[in-house]
């Protein structure tokens, strides 16, 4: 057999990228704790029938792209492709309403699609997501909204924009998907094959096609501003003037549709500028659902949340800080020193010190070298006549000084030779 390989589309992170990952993880934490929410963890697996219903049946989500199973028990199971129905799940499973009425939650972790993987799209990614219920304003959107970009913006994306549009409610919807259809009928043979197909299915995603056929069709097709009632206008209307207020960079995109059938007014969604991303531009989306709440069961609760591919924040994002690095590397002189090099090298630890040895035994030589590797400023150098005396020589690898330290004086003398850079 050949030596196995991750499955196409799902990557391993080694540590470097890991550390990426977690310091994005840990800032988007930081950054909703100071707007007051909390984080829900869901389970990777629920039942298809959930996404079915909340993402849509004639979405591509839906039609093509879940890793859906039967599992031995019979259920019919998929891996969550995104977030947003579990947590919806969950948010009416315990009741939440009866406990607060309004629910601010942010969550993180892996989902799943079956796309065509390429540059920033793959078949396992990661969200960072954010969910809040019960409050029906354009000034939850526009705090919401802030929190992204205030997040994006400390993960170190310099050039935020958010697109803006509103789906407006049932009744917009409805009469602009007439309208839509009636323009592009007679428009079907300059579409696309996929657009034709969608006409029929779900004819607001044509709007979404980047075939260049389709991009010049729809240019000129009716815009769903137009359609918006006098609630669904007023919504928009004052969510970028909160927007302009909070100073939050912002522009009305009429075109912007997403492939989820749960939203109404709000759509939102965040684009890589500087073409880091390829086709796959957006590293958010977004927007209202007010729906989907009582789709599932639940009283009637407005909602509006996002989500952010964290994968595709990786390509934007710079590298967070270096992290602090080894402050100390254990050398065993000898081989009869490397235990007691060891039980050094735990002491320190207990300490808090970060310490690296290379047990192997080796040349001090060698040893000093992989030292220098890892970065490590200072080395311990244990050998059996020090050990015989209570002492280690503290050698200091970029000054090349060494002294000679009591084995209890140990840590004040690191601590007082790291403090000294
Ligand atoms: P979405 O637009 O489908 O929305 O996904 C959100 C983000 O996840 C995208 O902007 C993108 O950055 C990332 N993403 C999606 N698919 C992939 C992929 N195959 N590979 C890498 N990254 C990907 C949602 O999922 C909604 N649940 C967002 C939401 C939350 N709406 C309201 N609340």
């Amino acid at each position: 057999m050949s030596a196995p390989r991750a499955v196409k589309g799902m990557h391993d992170l080694l540590p470097d990228r890991t550390a990426h990952a977690a310091w994005l993880e840990a800032r988007f934490r930081e950054v909703a704790r100071r707007w007051g929410f909390g984080e829900i963890r869901t389970p990777v697996v629920e039942p298809t029938e959930l996404f079915v219903r909340s993402i849509g049946e004639s979405t591509d989500i839906v039609e093509k792209e879940m890793y859906s199973f039967v599992d031995k028990g019979q259920d019919a199971l998929t891996l969550r492709p995104e977030g947003t129905a579990g947590v919806v799940r969950a948010y009416v499973e315990h009741a939440v309403w009866t406990q607060e009425p309004v629910t601010r939650w942010i969550y993180m972790g892996p989902m799943f699609r079956r796309e065509r993987p390429a540059r920033g799209r793959y078949r396992q990614f990661h969200q960072l997501g954010a969910e809040l219920f019960g409050d029906p304003g354009p000034y939850a959107d526009a705090e919401l909204i802030d929190m992204l970009v205030t997040f994006l913006r400390e993960a170190g994306v310099a050039d935020v924009e958010v697109l803006l549009n509103s789906l407006g409610g049932p009744e917009a919807r409805r009469a602009y998907r007439h309208a839509l259809v009636e323009y592009l009928e007679p428009r079907r043979p300059a579409l696309s094959a996929d657009s034709q197909r969608r006409l029929a299915s779900n004819p607001l995603r044509v709007l979404d096609s980047k075939a260049p056929e389709d991009r010049e069709v729809v240019a000129h097709a009716p815009r769903i501003t137009d359609f918006l009632n006098a609630e669904d206008r007023a919504h928009l209307d004052g969510l970028r003037a909160a927007l302009d207020r909070l100073q939050v960079p912002h522009r009305l995109e009429p075109t912007l549709v997403r492939g989820l059938d749960y939203y109404d007014r709000t759509l939102f969604e965040v684009r890589g500028r500087g073409g880091e991303l390829g086709a796959q531009d957006a590293v958010c989306g977004g927007g209202r659902y007010d729906g989907l709440v009582e789709t599932m069961g639940g009283p009637p609760t407005p909602a509006v949340g996002f989500a952010i591919g964290l994968e595709r924040l990786m390509l934007l994002a710079p590298p967070p800080p270096p992290p602090p690095g080894t402050d100390v590397f254990v050398v065993a002189v000898g081989a009869a020193e490397r235990l007691e090099a060891a039980v050094i090298a735990r002491e320190l630890r207990a300490e808090g010190l970060s310490v690296e040895t290379d047990l192997r035994g080796g040349s001090l030589r060698s040893q000093l070298r992989r030292a220098d590797r890892v970065g490590a400023r200072l080395a311990l150098l244990v050998g059996s006549d020090e050990l015989a005396r209570g002492v280690v020589q503290l050698r200091d690898l970029r000054a090349g000084r060494q002294r000679e330290v009591g084995r209890d004086a140990l840590r004040a003398a690191i601590r007082a030779e790291r403090s000294a850079t």
